[in-house]
Parts: structure tokens; C-alpha cells; sequence
């Protein structure tokens, strides 16, 4: 979900709309605002669907100089208008919205507001129920009322409330869920993110979890759990609001596969010095180094680049890697080796089951680097170290610079850990000259973009089902490959360790099923090959992506030579195209595919 909050400025309703449609990324079922004009007059709009569809709701007449609003990825409750938020206490006195999940609503619920009507099914309706309550019962000020129910809380939750009895006050609190305040002239404004607000500003206060924060046209006062007030200096975010338009491209998705060329070039230049060698904190390196295994955490693609990751870990530095996925981790509590070091990759760096994982790091001391897109985000804050991405904010859905720029990073730091640990086959690794080719490689792949959509047209419109198989560093590929299709074209789609097909899902192919098998590692090319003649003799539709050097002549997909440690750069985009113009040709919204949100901030 994504939260915004505006207060002293006239034109709060724009703000509050513009904020949510740059927010629409973390979820799209229903949204909402509540604003106030201080003189009296209030109003509440709530709409299911897209912004747009809040917003054609929104008549001339709802204005005013404080408000809130929200989008809605559903968790408790189905999505109709009476779930959107936000959610008000039954006096129509306090307005709140959440992202975030109460765990104890339903305690809660019963111990305190049996007698209480509910128009919602919401955990968020509770909150703001048992505020009002409390307030008028305890006879607390919105603010005491506020402190008293975030204490009786057990979950994730950022809270933006107002109170209709001191209307240009924002009362405020985060819990795990992330939550900025940003500072504007004369007046200020709330967002789960900064993108949401870059029109009004770049300086940013971050909180911290269990703070609670008043915000009022002039002032911001931060409190620390104690109810100590708490100094804090803004940081300033260093992005255009234009970055985050799609200028003249019909989607997002199209946009961010074009960038990738220009991301290989741009961490080059960041983290490689002009003889090639990489730039990475030696104390970064000196902490990897003290490591005997290394963890890779992560969730959906940001998981598939780290399986590539650990390859690069393994063979370049000759570090034990394992990777696994955030959400099983969390709660797993594998046996660890004596002194990991973990990774955590995540384009949003707010994941809430990367985070989880984070937090248990944290309290076992163990050291910690997020790689991440998004600076100062709550992953980045809460790890030992840091590297940034420098993609470029990535506002589709599906993720797919991203993923190459994770694994363009891994290969470099890989690097930079197996020269420091003397490897030969880290020096001989020219990383510069081979970002430099899969650079110009993507671009080829770019420029003939109408065959993929031809390919599509032909296979992938009309099937129910389709397969992505490879082997090894060609099977994750193939994982990822996969996501990206069912995710926006809603074609039941896997990824299969090519031998194992034979064991079981073989059974699935049917006549004219379509197959695409992954091709670039010299050694399990023949292999691979063999998997892809045994689904045509059951009558699949078999499709190749095959690097050059190992293409035979009437391979589907030829993508250009690179090492074979970095034929994932390569070998993906044709597969993210595919996906595209599957789910643009079937007339799918591409960047905002059903039941998903970006940004997921709930376990
Ligand atoms: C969501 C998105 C995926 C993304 C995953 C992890 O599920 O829809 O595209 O891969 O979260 O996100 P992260 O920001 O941690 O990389």
C-alpha cells in the first residue's frame, strides 16, 4: 500500500492525487482521501480501482489545505469501497490510513470494541476505532489517544491520522513499514516514498521504528518511544521528478528494458576505475573476506539475480554461497557456519520478508550489505554496508533492469572480493570490457525487438501454458524468464532444470506447447539440447534463446557472446520482451498486473 499526507498547502487535493498515481506501484485495488479546509468543511472520497478512478470521482467542490490519502494492495478484506481507506472512527472524528498488517486486530476487536458498529473489515478500521474510543473515554487529545492504542499494537503498520477537532495536524507513526516526512516551504508532506513527492521536494526526514511524529504546516516535532523529542537533519534526494515519467514510451515495463544498455554503462562508471578495477569499500571487502559462507536473501526476481550472484561469489572469489528466498528464511532458522556474511538484494530495499531476515542478522551481530536501488531505504539503513544500483527508479511492476543491474553488481563486487583473496580467475576476469559488450550486446537484442513480438504472436498469445528449461546458471535464468511471463500475461508459465523435466512435468506437454529452451554454457549445451528434442517428440513448440558461439542453424534466438558467467545479462531480455508483448497484444494493463503490487510491505 502507499500512503501520502499533505498539510498547509491549498491545493492539497492535487498534491494527495499526484502523490498516490506516482505510489500506484505498491498497490492498485481501491484508493482514497480524506482533506479538510480548516474552516469547517471536509470530505471523504473513496473509489475502487486505479487513481484515475478515484480521481474522476473527485468533483470540483473537495478541496482543502490538510488531508491524507491512500492505495490499496488488499490484505484484510475483499476490495470494495468500504475497505478502502481511509478508515474513520464511527463519530467521523478521526480519519486514518495504514499500510502494514495488525496482527492483533481481532484481540483487539473483541476486548475493546464488542459494542462498536463496523462498516469494514478492515484491521486498519480498528485502530481508528479504539483512537476514538480512548479519546473520548480516557479523554485524551488526538495525539495521547494516539500513543495509548500504537502501544497495544502487534504488527507492521506506518499511520497517517488526522483528527477533525485540530484539523491541520498530522499525527504519525511507523512500525516496519516504511515512512518519509518531507519539507517543504511553508508547508509539509508524508510518503511511503520519495517519488511520491519530488514536485514539492527533495528534503526528506526518515523515521525511525516506534517513533511518533506531529506534523503541522511549520513544524515536525519526532518522538522517540520515550516521548523524548527528537532533532533530526533532512537528506536530500539526488532524483529528478521527470525520471519517474514514462515520456513517450506506452509503458513503464518497455521503458525500463530500454534503460538496461545505459545501467551496464552507468555501474561501470560507478563502481569501476578508468584501468578497470573495481571501486568498492575495502572495508566491505575486508568484512567478505572474514567470511566463511556467504547468505544471499531475497524475494521473486530480486531471489532469481541472486542465484546468479552466488555463482559469480563461488566461482570468482571461491566463497561457499547459498541463496535463499526471504520469506522461508525468516523462519527456517537454517544452521548457519561460523561467520557468515549476508547479502540482501532488493530493488525496493523495502521488502518486508527481506527485512525479517534483517532483523534477526542484526540482533545475532552478524555483518550485513544491502544491494538495493533505492537509497536510504529501510534495507539499506539497517545493513552494515551498502551499494546502490543507480538504475533509475523502477516503476513496473515486473521487474527487469533491476535484475540486471543486481547481477551486473554482483559480478563486479565478485571480482573485487577473488582479487583481494588472490584468485587468478578474479584478475583475469575483465569485467569493464565485458559490461562494455553486454552493454552493446542488450542493445542488439533492443533493435530487434519486432521478432519477439512476432515469436509471441505466433507461440505465446494463444497458449495457456508455456516452459522456460536450462541448466545451471541457464535453469535460473529460466526462473526468471518464467515470472516475467505469468506475471504480466498471465500464461501459467515455469521455469525447469532442463533434466528434470523428464522426471514428472513432462506429462504437462501437449501438442503445440511451447518450450523455450536457455543455451549458453558450452558444457550442458548438447545436454539441454537433448531436453528440448525430447519435449518435441511429445509435440511441444520448442523456441531457443542460444549464444553465439553455440547456435546452430535454426535456433529461434541467437543473443551475442559474452563470458559465460554474464550470459544471464543477455539471455533474459529476449524473455522480459516476450513477456511484454504477450501482455500488451492480449491488451493487459503491463505495468499493473492483476493481484500484485511492487512494493510488498507486509509478510
Ligand atoms: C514484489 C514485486 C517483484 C519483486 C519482489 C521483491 O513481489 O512484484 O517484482 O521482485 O517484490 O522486491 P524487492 O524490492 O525486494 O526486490
Amino acid at each position: 500500500c502507499g500512503i501520502v499526507g499533505v498539510t498547509g498547502n491549498d491545493n492539497a487535493v492535487k498534491i494527495l492525487v499526484n502523490g498516490l498515481q506516482k505510489l500506484e506501484y505498491r498497490g492498485y485495488d481501491s484508493a482514497g482521501i480524506y482533506v479538510n479546509d480548516q474552516h469547517g468543511n471536509d470530505y471523504l472520497v473513496k473509489e475502487k480501482g486505479r487513481i484515475a478512478d478515484l480521481e474522476a470521482k473527485i468533483t470540483p467542490a473537495v478541496h482543502g489545505s490538510t488531508g491524507i490519502g491512500h492505495t490499496r494492495w488488499a490484505t484484510h478484506g475483499v476490495v470494495s469501497v468500504d475497505n478502502a481507506h481511509p478508515q474513520f472512527s464511527q463519530d467521523d472524528r478521526f480519519y486514518l490510513v495504514h499500510n502494514g498488517v495488525i496482527e492483533n486486530y481481532q484481540d483487539l476487536k473483541s476486548q475493546y470494541l464488542s459494542d462498536v458498529p463496523f462498516k469494514s473489515q478492515t484491521d486498519t478500521e480498528v485502530v481508528v476505532q479504539l483512537i476514538d474510543k480512548f479519546a473520548v473515554e480516557d479523554n485524551l487529545n488526538a495525539h495521547d489517544a494516539f500513543i495509548k492504542v500504537l502501544s497495544l499494537l502487534e504488527g507492521s503498520y506506518s499511520f497517517l491520522m488526522m483528527d477533525r477537532e485540530k484539523p491541520d495536524t498530522l499525527y504519525v507513526a511507523k512500525n516496519k513499514s516504511p515512512l518519509l516526512i518531507g519539507v517543504c516551504d511553508g508547508y509539509n508532506v508524508v510518503c511511503s516514498d520519495a517519488i511520491a513527492m519530488l514536485n514539492e521536494t527533495h528534503e526528506f526526514l526518515e523515521l525511525m521504528d516506534g517513533e511518533v511524529v506531529t506534523v503541522t504546516p511549520m513544524h515536525v516535532q519526532i518522538e522517540d518511544q520515550n516521548g523524548k523529542s527528537i532533532e533530526r537533519n533532512p537528506f536530500h534526494v539526488d532524483m529528478d521528478a521527470s525520471e519517474t515519467d514514462k515520456g513517450t514510451y506506452p509503458f513503464y515495463m518497455l521503458k525500463e528494458i530500454d534503460e538496461q544498455p545505459n545501467v551496464m554503462r552507468q555501474l561501470a562508471s560507478v563502481y569501476l576505475a578508468e584501468n578497470g578495477n573495481p571501486v568498492i569499500d575495502p572495508e566491505l571487502l575486508e568484512a567478505m573476506q572474514a567470511a566463511d559462507r556467504i547468505y544471499i536473501v531475497g524475494a521473486g526476481t530480486s531471489y532469481h539475480a541472486g542465484l546468479v550472484g552466488a555463482r559469480l561469489l563461488e566461482n570468482l572469489a571461491h566463497v561457499p554461497t547459498e541463496v535463499h528466498v526471504s520469506s522461508e528464511f525468516a523462519y527456517e532458522n537454517p544452521i548457519l557456519s561460523d561467520n557468515p556474511f549476508f547479502i540482501f538484494l532488493s530493488q525496493s530495499g523495502e521488502t518486508a520478508d527481506s527485512r525479517e531476515v534483517l532483523v534477526n542478522v542484526n540482533n545475532s551481530g552478524y555483518p550485513s550489505l544491502t544491494i538495493t536501488n533505492v537509497q536510504n531505504s529501510t534495507l539499506s539503513r539497517e545493513a552494515t554496508y551498502t551499494l546502490l544500483l543507480h538504475a533509475g527508479p523502477e516503476i513496473a511492476v515486473a521487474s527487469t533492469k533491476a535484475y540486471t543491474a543486481q547481477i551486473a553488481l554482483e559480478a563486479i563486487l565478485a571480482k573485487a572480493l577473488g582479487e583481494v583473496e588472490g584468485q587468478i580467475v578474479a584478475q583475469n576476469f575483465d569485467i569493464r570490457q565485458q559490461l562494455g559488450l553486454v552493454a552493446t550486446g542488450m542493445q542488439a537484442i533492443i533493435d530487434e525487438k519486432q521478432e519477439l513480438e512476432k515469436l509471441s504472436n505466433d507461440y505465446l498469445m494463444d497458449t495457456a501454458r508455456a516452459f522456460y528449461i536450462g541448466r545451471g546458471i541457464d535453469y535460473t535464468v529460466s526462473l526468471e524468464a518464467a515470472l516475467k511471463l505469468k506475471e504480466i500475461s498471465y500464461v501459467q508459465a515455469e521455469g525447469f532444470a532442463s533434466g528434470e523435466l523428464k522426471h514428472g512435468t513432462i506429462a504437462l506437454i501437449e501438442d503445440g506447447t511451447p518450450v523455450i529452451g536457455i543455451i549458453t554454457q558450452e558444457k550442458t549445451a548438447g545436454l539441454t539440447r537433448s531436453n528440448l528434442v525430447e519435449t518435441k517428440s511429445r509435440g511441444a513448440h520448442i523456441m531457443t534463446i542460444v549464444r553465439q558461439g553455440l547456435a546452430q542453424p535454426d535456433d529461434t534466438i541467437v543473443i551475442p557472446d559474452v563470458e559465460e558467467l554474464l550470459t544471464p545479462l543477455l539471455s533474459v531480455v529476449p524473455a522480459q520482451l516476450l513477456a511484454y508483448y504477450t501482455s500488451l497484444n492480449k491488451g493487459l494493463d503491463v505495468d499493473k498486473p492483476r493481484n500484485l503490487a511492487k512494493s510488498v510491505t507486509v509478510e
